[in-house]
């Protein structure tokens, strides 16, 4: 005979308990995506009142336009993949849309570029001249590397590892990557604030987009599975 002091033997008790505690954990999931989500929308609206408010610069504007879209899509990208899959259609479908969503966020990311490189190039400024400038490049650069990565594990597995199994192996590597060239793109973005332009011209508040950010990366990041690194 089962008793309620001992739910090992009471399976109607176990499971409710079991229920009640996959409930919280995704009540906290739910909520670290929306603080995210407040931190993504901020950081948005903040600068497309900044471009918006001031005479626009053609080829300037959109660089940082497309640069935080591009965040909006990184970041939607992980939150996907952050809860373990519960089913194997979940694992490929999460799967599919974060390597849409990241190609899609790259795009953004290189046509970003491409729009602030022209913009220096017709008007004979040098190129890469700050910490900005280093930390983006480097952050476009591994982006775009790590993009390729994941296409050839999730898509050619066997065509350039040689196997399925072989290909998995490396997941840990793409992730670890990835979360440190989020860190890389958050810290961009930081820098981007000291830059002379907005100093001078847009005045985008570092206090707004510290928080934003802050609650984009930390948000990001608490929900990361340190077993899933590959560490423990
Ligand atoms: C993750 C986001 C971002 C990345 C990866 C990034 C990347 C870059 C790179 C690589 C350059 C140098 C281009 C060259 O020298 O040809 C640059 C310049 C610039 N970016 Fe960004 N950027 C980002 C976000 C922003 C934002 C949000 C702003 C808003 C103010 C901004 C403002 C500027 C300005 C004013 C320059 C010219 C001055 C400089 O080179 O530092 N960027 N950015």
């Amino acid at each position: 005979m089962s008793s309620s002091y001992d739910p090992l033997l009471d399976s109607n008790i176990q499971s409710s308990n079991t229920n009640k505690v996959l409930d919280l954990a995704k009540h906290a999931e739910n909520k670290r995506a929306l603080i995210v989500q407040a931190g993504l929308l901020v950081l948005v609206l903040t600068i497309l009142h900044a471009i918006f408010t001031h005479p626009i610069i053609t080829f300037f504007a959109p660089h940082p336009i497309l640069n935080s879209l591009g965040l909006v899509f990184l970041a939607h990208a992980l939150l996907l993949t952050q809860p373990p899959p519960i089913s194997p259609v979940h694992k490929t479908l999460s799967g599919r849309i974060h390597g849409i969503l990241n190609t899609t966020a790259v795009v953004l990311f290189l046509t970003a570029f491409s729009s602030i490189f022209y913009n220096k190039a017709i008007h004979a400024s040098p190129h890469i001249t700050t910490w900005h400038g280093l930390f983006g490049i480097t952050t476009y650069t591994l982006l775009s590397l790590i993009l390729l990565f994941g296409i050839s594990i999730y898509w050619f597995p066997v065509k350039v590892f040689g196997s399925v199994a072989k290909a998995k192996s490396f997941y840990k590597y793409h992730r670890i990557a990835g979360y440190f060239t989020l860190t890389l793109a958050s810290l961009t973005i930081l820098l981007a604030l000291d830059s002379d332009y907005n100093n001078n011209v847009l005045h985008i508040s570092y206090t707004v987009v510290g928080i934003a950010v802050t609650a984009i990366w930390g948000g990001l990041v608490l929900g990361l599975t340190p077993s899933r690194l590959g560490f423990i």
